[in-house]
């Protein structure tokens, strides 16, 4: 039986992460009686009372998801400790006060430490955990990591030593938050349970595949952390590699976390990798420029907050991503993502080959290719494109669309996904969270690319904003014959 109890210590407590997405995502949890005996600590720099942090709780949770019942009861498991990350004592303080909370809520000494902040100090927490013993517990201990993990594959190895130092690889959650996404995890679902898509799922029958996740919000303020990332280390190394292994994954044996991850490292396996010259011929990278977005003007990236006037940092990339295995060879795995598009969506188009002869042929009208969409946000479903007659109408195909919604659709950004993960982690599955050899993997695709990038200055801004990027992202496809399908 998985054992939900736990004391769970959110390091970052007061930052935006903790108070938008877990403060909800634990209520909701509460509210649904998915925890068993819980606590939590709130761990942060600044001086706070239990009463007061248990105030902000309240507060966050309210303006996430409205006033709620039991919202008293709900905060009352909740404490504050005021911490300095570099200083030992701060720990030796936090591990008794730890251990007494523990005895009161009888949590069995299971543990799980989330990291919510700024990613220079995971290392240097993790090892203080062990040397001041707050990992010495009789039950279960778990780390919970967000993005970004590492800056490219030197740093993530650094990092995941100095983790790995104080937890073994199954107790470090890091976290997607993609893989919390309802729709992400229903590609494995609509591959495996479905004998008309698993058949056809391969090179001789898929043409191309397009994954789009375009933003329309811009920078914001997080102008100091973006210049030091961009978009192929913000979304490409993680959130979209990660939909790509769950597309062209194998099926695994079984649903374990240890077969379902081991068959998306072989995707990362089989990437080919482009290096120097030939990555221009496979990657585009976009800087935005003023535009229009919802009849609003927005600057250009280079006049945000905290970034530079002459500023070389992508905020859209787009890529033609092959896979060299007996499955994929020959299909492109087209993806793009950017900020400050046309639109907020993210979406996967499953491109089938064209029939062998159209029987139905009208002058100047091709026969549309079967289409099978994913719709991960802000709708939530499966649209089938097909061929049929329109009734009353002549021997002619017409596109007909098969839809499936997901009920209940939630508004963007609802703490839903976390939500998700949160309670993995309490249960113990990691399947959703990404193992370390995924990380490398793919920080060593993504390496290639920005090691290229960096060699030359781009000529930015190359895409106004309010559009779906450089003219170069749709030339990557025409090229090849294709054109990306529309998202909005
Ligand atoms: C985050 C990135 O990981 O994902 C952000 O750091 C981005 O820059 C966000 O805006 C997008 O997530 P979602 O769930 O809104 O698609």
């Amino acid at each position: 039986e998985q054992n939900r109890t736990s004391l769970i210590m959110i390091f970052g407590a007061t930052g935006d992460l903790a108070k938008r997405k877990l403060f909800p995502s634990l209520y909701r949890l509460f509210s649904k009686n998915k925890m068993d005996k819980f606590a939590v600590i709130g761990v942060a720099r600044r001086a706070l009372s239990n009463e007061d942090f248990q105030r902000s709780v309240k507060e966050s949770v309210i303006s996430a998801l409205g006033n709620k019942e039991n919202l008293d009861e709900f905060v009352s498991h909740f404490y504050y400790q005021s911490h300095d990350v570099a200083d030992s004592s701060s720990y030796v303080s936090l591990r008794k006060f730890a251990d007494q909370i523990d005895e009161n809520y009888e949590l069995e000494g299971n543990r799980i430490f989330y990291l919510a902040m700024a990613p220079e100090f995971f290392g240097p927490i993790a090892l203080h955990l062990k040397s001041d013993g707050l990992t010495d517990v009789k039950g279960y201990k778990r780390l919970v990591i967000e993005k970004p993990f590492g800056h490219d594959l030197e740093s993530a190895k650094e990092l995941n030593q100095q983790i790995r130092s104080a937890f073994s690889e199954k107790e470090v959650y890091r976290i997607d938050h993609y893989l919390g996404k309802e729709m992400v995890r229903n590609i494995e679902v609509i591959r495996f349970a479905n004998a008309i898509f698993e058949p056809l799922w391969n090179n001789r029958y898929i043409s191309n595949i397009q994954i789009t996740s375009s933003e329309t919000l811009g920078v914001e303020e997080r102008g100091r952390y973006y210049e030091t990332s961009g978009a192929l280390r913000d979304m490409l190394q993680n959130h979209m590699m990660q939909m790509v292994a769950l597309l062209a994954m194998e099926p695994p044996i079984s649903l374990t976390t240890d077969e379902v991850r081991s068959e998306k490292v072989r995707v990362f396996r089989s990437l080919r990798t482009f290096e120097g010259e030939e990555v221009k011929q496979y990657f585009v990278r976009g800087q935005y420029g003023e535009g229009t977005i919802q009849d609003e003007k927005v600057p250009k990236y280079r006049d945000e907050a905290m970034v530079d006037k002459e500023s070389n940092t992508e905020t859209f990339v787009a890529g033609k991503i092959m896979i060299d295995n007996f499955r994929w060879a020959g299909v492109p795995f087209y993806i793009r993502t950017g900020k400050r598009m046309a639109t907020k969506s993210t979406k996967i188009v499953v491109q089938f080959k064209d029939i062998p002869m159209n029987l139905y042929y009208q002058p100047e009208k091709m026969l549309n290719p079967n289409l099978l969409v994913i719709h991960i946000q802000p709708e939530e479903g499966i649209t089938l494109h097909l061929n049929a007659k329109k009734a009353g109408g002549h021997l002619d195909a017409q596109e007909v669309k098969l839809s499936f919604a997901n009920t209940g659709i939630h508004a963007m950004n609802t703490p839903e996904g976390y939500e998700k993960l949160l309670y993995d982690c309490m249960r113990g599955d990691a399947t959703n969270f990404t193992h370390w050899d995924e990380v490398a993997y793919s920080w060593a695709f993504v390496d290639k690319i920005s090691e290229a990038w960096e060699k030359t200055k781009a000529e930015f801004p190359n895409y106004e904003s309010g559009t779906m990027g450089p003219k170069a992202a749709d030339e990557l496809l025409e090229k090849d014959g294709f054109f990306w399908w529309p998202v909005t």
